[in-house]
């Protein structure tokens, strides 16, 4: 029981965040205090205000769990000042490295990793977060840029935060304190989709690119557990987000795909966030290279 305590998910691994709202890695505070807790499970939104993405709630849910450093990054201005409320909202003390911009242009991507590496020193945990979904459009409809742009942001995009972020993780120490055979020296999880595993109607580019990366996540897992670092990815069923229930209607219109999934409701972005932040931590110290599909049961049904 000791030693299974021990390697419970630790909240200090959590504490110094080096995280984004659409990518965010995290660092270890040396200062911490080594608390042992199970990850915190996210709180669903309250206020309108609140309503926010996938990438929001993931960054509330690692303050929650006692992370106290974070980088946030967005195209969207308004909507990254957003997350940077919500996130001192959670713990006033939290340090923020926030910089909006483009994660399809290589050289943001790259100064903003740079930086928040020599701002927090570690990056131990990334989460890529950011995506479009594009037009719905068959392919004899849809122009080579639109199928371009959801392919460079979904999947070129993931792929670039990832390659920065592991380029830091492969030359930094592994966490101190885990267990000989279970320490990482970093964990990423990329956020996919359920329609990179099945598709529906005119969503070709959007599932391409999202089966891109869960395949993407597999290569890297092979590539880096050599060296401690273990990736994986999630796949979203219908969140409630503003990217399926931002337009007035929308809701109605994905009540035929919601009733596929055998539990028949919406998911929270919350939920999401809890599925995330298990797979950045000790507890999912044997988890490599998976995709894991959280979605009600959609793809099953
Ligand atoms: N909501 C769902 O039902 C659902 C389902 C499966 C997968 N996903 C995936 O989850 C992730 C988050 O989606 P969400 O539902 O929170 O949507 P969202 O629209 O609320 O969030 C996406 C965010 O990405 C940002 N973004 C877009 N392009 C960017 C770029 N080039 N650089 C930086 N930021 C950029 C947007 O400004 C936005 O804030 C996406 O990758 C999405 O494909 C969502």
């Amino acid at each position: 029981m000791g030693e299974y305590e021990q390697l419970k998910f630790r909240s200090s691994e959590l504490m110094q965040a080096v995280s984004t709202k659409h990518e965010f890695a995290l660092a270890r505070d040396p200062t911490a205090p080594d608390q042992v807790s199970a990850p915190a499970v996210s709180e669903p939104r309250n206020s309108p205000r609140e309503r926010a993405g996938i990438g929001a709630a993931v960054a509330k849910a690692f303050v929650r769990a006692g992370c106290s450093r974070i980088v946030l990054t967005d195209l969207n201005k308004a909507t990254l000042a957003d997350t940077c409320d919500a996130v001192r909202g959670i713990n006033p003390e939290v340090q923020i490295y926030a910089h909006d911009g483009d994660i399809s242009d290589e050289g943001f991507v790259e100064t903003l990793v740079d930086e928040a590496v020599g701002r927090f020193q570690r990056i131990d945990y990334s989460v890529q977060c950011a995506g479009i979904r594009g037009s719905s459009l068959r392919s004899h409809e849809m122009t080579t840029d639109e199928f371009d742009l959801v392919n460079r942001v979904n999947y070129r995009g993931t792929w670039l935060v990832t390659r920065a972020v592991i380029r830091h993780m492969v030359q930094q120490e592994s966490l101190p304190g885990q267990h000989r055979i279970r320490k990482q020296r970093g964990a990423v999880v990329n956020v996919a989709s359920q329609l990179g595993i099945v598709s529906r109607p005119g969503a070709v580019a959007y599932s391409a690119s999202k089966a891109a990366v869960v395949n993407m996540t597999r290569a890297d897992a092979i590539d880096y557990s050599q060296n401690g670092i273990r990736v994986n990815c999630v796949c979203p069923g219908i969140i409630d987000t503003p990217m399926t229930t931002g337009n007035t209607g929308a809701r109605e219109g994905l009540q035929p795909a919601i009733e596929i999934a055998p539990m028949k409701r919406i998911g929270l972005p919350e939920e999401i966030a809890d599925a995330v932040l298990f797979l950045c931590s000790g507890e999912a110290s044997f988890v490599q290279g998976h995709a894991l599909v959280v979605d009600g049961g959609y793809i099953i049904n």
